[in-house]
């Protein structure tokens, strides 16, 4: 079992990645799912960065978190929302209560997926919809230099997020139909190898791939980058990544 994300150390750079880069494919998913006046439950929401924009769409949004230091910038991002500390394994709501259930980028940190799955279709109304979005770095196509630079952390990936087809057979397993798998949002950018190492932006708790290597691992790789820098002044870092949305129906 790969390590664990201790989110709580996580938190405090976790929102750095909102400023730095356009999550447009996410707010893309999010608009098609939902709509006005729904109630949507996010699941792991994190610092909050949904709810507030399922908030501005009118949806009566609902977040529930473990991590208090996440759920703690969640609240200062959405002073009067619905936000619960709780687990996706046994959700802190009624049955039926539910529109939607979303989930971003969070499904493999969950112990039981399997238990989140029957979870969601307990607190979704008949006809409603769940979606999973996140990363799927299992297809030999992903291109990003935290991997390339840290090469551990790919294969700490591959081991725990689960593929869209893996989703689909959890959300079936528990009941849901009409599963299914499509584009949900891209992250592609380049950047400075320079500009990323003058400006500290790389930092252990940056993303939570670096937040599973031990120091060693971690300066190592920043040595790699710096060294290979030094070959090249014009150096560019990047990502090519896919992140599919994974949906389910629950019978009405
Ligand atoms: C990468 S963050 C995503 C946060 C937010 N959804 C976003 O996209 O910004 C993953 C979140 O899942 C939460 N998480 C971890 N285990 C969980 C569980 N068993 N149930 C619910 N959330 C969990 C973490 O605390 C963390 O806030």
């Amino acid at each position: 079992m790969p390590e664990r994300v201790d989110y709580d150390r996580v938190a405090r750079g976790y929102d750095r990645r909102y400023v730095e880069h356009e999550y447009d494919g996410i707010l893309r998913a999010l608009d098609r799912l939902t709509g006005p006046d729904q109630a949507v439950l996010e699941v792991g929401c994190g610092t909050g960065q949904w709810i507030a924009h399922l908030r501005t769409r009118g949806c009566r949004a609902v977040g529930v978190e473990p991590s208090l230091e996440m759920l703690r910038r969640a609240a200062d991002k959405n002073p009067d929302a619905h936000l619960v500390r709780g687990r996706a394994e046994q959700l802190p709501f009624g049955a039926d209560r539910f529109d939607r259930v979303v989930v971003v980028n969070a499904l493999h940190h969950f112990e039981q997926p399997t238990a989140f799955a029957a979870e969601a279709l307990r607190v979704l109304r008949p006809g409603g919809r769940v979606m999973v979005l996140g990363l799927a770095p299992d297809h030999g196509s992903e291109d990003w230099f935290i991997y390339r630079y840290f090469p551990r952390t790919l294969e700490l990936d591959r081991a725990r997020y689960p593929s869209p087809g893996q989703i689909q057979t959890w959300l079936g397993a528990a009941g849901f139909e009409a599963c299914s798998a499509g584009p949900g949002h891209a992250i592609r950018y380049r950047k400075s190898a320079r500009e990323v190492l003058d400006t500290g932006a790389l930092t252990p708790d940056s993303t939570s791939q670096l937040s599973l290597l031990d120091d060693d691992e971690f300066e190592a790789g920043v040595a790699r980058i710096r060294s290979a820098a030094q070959r090249d002044p014009a150096l560019a870092l990047g990502a090519d990544l896919r992140l599919p949305a994974t949906y389910g129906t629950k019978p009405d």
